[in-house]
């Protein structure tokens, strides 16, 4: 846990004004992958480690951002018309700004220390993280209620946090990492409808830990590719439209009908779209099976997405199916699977508890014998949502 202390001080020391407090945690996703922008299902929890920002207001209308994990400093001018996206960190905030005052808040000038403990680049949404708490400061800064906000408020700034992402960084996600950051529950992953954003908290079980295994690589495809696979599930939604015209997403399409009309896709839209139909019916089976403590229908289901997102989806790699194959040779593995969008990061298990220090201490071991990097082990317990520091906690 960050020295929240520490932060204040670089702030009043950089900027000579005492700072608010602000933390978004990141994400893991237990099941439910690549379905967000298909306005399906998906099963994540926020973990406990957080961007934390620092910020104070000021009389005009400058943002200064400064980056520890970076080192540097950016100045940029809400007043401007042209705040254009420069392929670097101040993005994030930036475009959160830009995306705001779009959406009809006044946003004044402010200082913003920003400090991350989210492994970056590790599919576990450093990038939501930076979004959501930037989001909090300013809003919070210009004066607009953000304490103990409702579920409707929470929902339209991941909407916005979302858009910031698509519009000025350029990356076409779905809703559930800004979502997750903002509606975490301790000790429970979240069962997010990713078209209504209703969503019930699911608990995790006593006797099980989740635990991240960071393979350490992120391959250069990642962005790319995850485009081009929204655009493979679109073209899936044009072609089928045809014979099913009220459709908008595959969400709206069954198993059965994805079967029936087969032969309008080419072979590989038809293999996205039947990893993402099937991949639904995975996380609304595996939060029934939580929610009775079935461990074991979970991890099943988790091996069975892990598969279709290599072979229907493509969007693994060889680290991450090693790191998948180490653990479910491991004592107390209940489940294992990657976790995110894929092309590296990380992986996510559900162990039990008992073994949890057996199983970290093999799967270093054995990655590092079989790829020379040392992997990263985190066990998080599922975190309560973002907000100011000093905020009310959110109730169910
Ligand atoms: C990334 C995106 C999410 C989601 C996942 C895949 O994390 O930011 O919106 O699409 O990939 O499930």
């Amino acid at each position: 846990m960050l020295d929240v202390n520490g932060i204040k001080r670089k702030h009043a020391e950089r900027f000579g004004a005492e700072p608010a407090i602000f933390v978004a945690p990141g994400r893991v996703n237990l099941i439910g992958e690549h379905t967000d922008y298909n306005d399906g299902f998906v099963m994540p929890a926020a973990i406990g480690a957080y961007c934390w920002i620092a910020g104070s207001v000021r009389d005009d209308r400058r943002l200064l951002l400064r980056s520890e994990n970076f080192g540097e400093t950016v100045e940029s001018d809400l007043a401007s018309p042209s705040l254009r996206p420069t392929k670097s960190w101040s993005d994030y905030p930036i475009g959160i700004a830009v995306m705001l005052e779009r959406a009809g808040f006044k946003i004044r000038g402010a200082n913003l220390l920003i400090q991350g403990e989210i492994p970056i680049g590790a599919g576990l949404s450093s990038s939501a993280a930076i979004e959501v708490a930037t989001a909090y400061a300013l809003l919070s800064l210009s004066g607009h209620d953000v304490h103990g906000v409702s579920n409707p408020s929470r929902a339209k700034i991941a909407r916005i946090c979302q858009q910031a992402e698509n519009d000025f960084v350029g990356m076409r996600c779905g809703i559930m990492d800004q979502f997750a950051s903002l509606n975490g529950r301790e000790r429970h992953a979240i069962l997010l409808d990713c078209r209504s954003l209703e969503f019930e908290p699911v608990p995790i079980p006593k006797n099980v830990e989740l635990v991240i295994c960071n393979t350490m690589v992120k391959h250069s495809l990642a962005s790319g590719e995850y485009n081009r696979r929204r655009a493979d599930c679109e073209e899936a939604v044009g072609l089928l439209s045809s014979v099913r015209p009220g459709i908008r997403a595959l969400r709206d399409v069954s198993l059965e009908q994805l079967a029936r009309h087969k032969s309008l896709l080419p072979e590989v839209i038809y293999r996205r779209a039947l990893h993402v139909i099937s991949e639904n019916t995975r996380v609304i089976e595996s939060g029934d099976a939580l929610k009775r403590g079935d461990v074991a229908t979970c991890g099943r289901l988790m091996r069975e997405s892990h598969d279709s997102l290599r072979d229907l989806y493509e969007v693994s790699c060889t680290e991450l199916e090693l790191m998948v194959e180490l653990a479910n040779k491991q004592k107390g593995t209940l489940g294992a699977r990657m976790t995110g969008g894929g092309f590296g990061g990380c992986t996510i298990n559900l162990v039990d508890s008992r073994f949890t220090e057996g199983f970290r201490q093999d799967i270093v071991r054995a990655y590092e014998y079989a790829t020379k990097l040392t992997p990263e082990i985190y066990v998080w317990t599922p975190a309560g949502p973002a907000g100011s520091v000093a905020a009310e906690p959110v109730s169910d």
